[in-house]
């Protein structure tokens, strides 16, 4: 990814954060986030920001990010606003961090992740129909959460388990011969909790 490529999309989610308020997923209602977490986090992880790119801050704010994303789920613009504000570390260079890496999402998620595998091994088992029965059981697309941030659907290259093919996993736990009539059991297992 280009340098350019990394600002468009730090600036377009910074716009989008501007027109929706921060509000993510299906769901209609904006929550408001508790910010006690990301101020102990804070506490617990002082960085100093002595405006000298040693690196030093940046790796603190990794572990900061880190903690953010597993105690919230996602990194809302609240969270980065309070970064800002005790560490003096940029909003931009902040997002700049959530937006280059996979780890963080700036969207809320759901508490499960259904993702289904789009390898080839579990295409050709059928992999396609399992998650078109994924996204139909659920209403929702790829890259999607449901509205009440019970689910989300992604999809990812070859999860390993190409000889239980088609597979797919719900957070870490791993579905093998997840075939389109699994499907509707494995959601329900996960309904209910
Ligand atoms: S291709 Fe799906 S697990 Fe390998």
């Amino acid at each position: 990814m280009s340098n350019n490529q990394k600002n468009l999309k730090s600036e377009n989610i910074c716009n989008s954060y501007k027109n929706n308020g921060g509000s993510s997923g299906t769901g209609t209602e904006q929550e408001v986030v508790d910010l006690k977490a990301i101020k102990e986090i804070l506490d617990e992880n002082v960085i100093t920001n002595t405006g000298k790119d040693t690196g030093k801050e940046n790796s603190s704010l990794m572990v900061i990010l880190q903690k953010a994303q597993e105690a919230y789920g996602y990194i809302p613009r609240e969270v980065i606003n309070a970064i800002n504000k005790r560490t003096g570390i940029a909003t931009s260079n902040i997002y700049g961090i959530v937006t280059f890496y996979d780890q963080f999402t700036t969207e809320k998620r759901g508490k499960y992740t259904i993702k289904t595998c789009s390898g080839t091994a579990c295409q050709v088992k059928g992999g396609k129909k399992s998650l078109a029965a994924v996204k139909k059981r659920l209403g929702i697309d790829v890259g999607e959460t449901t509205a009440d941030y019970q689910f989300s659907v992604e999809t990812a290259g070859c999860l390993g388990a190409c000889a239980i093919a088609p597979a797919m996993l719900v957070n870490k736990q791993l579905f093998g011969r997840s075939v389109e009539k699994r499907i509707d059991p494995i959601i329900n297992e996960f309904s209910e909790k």
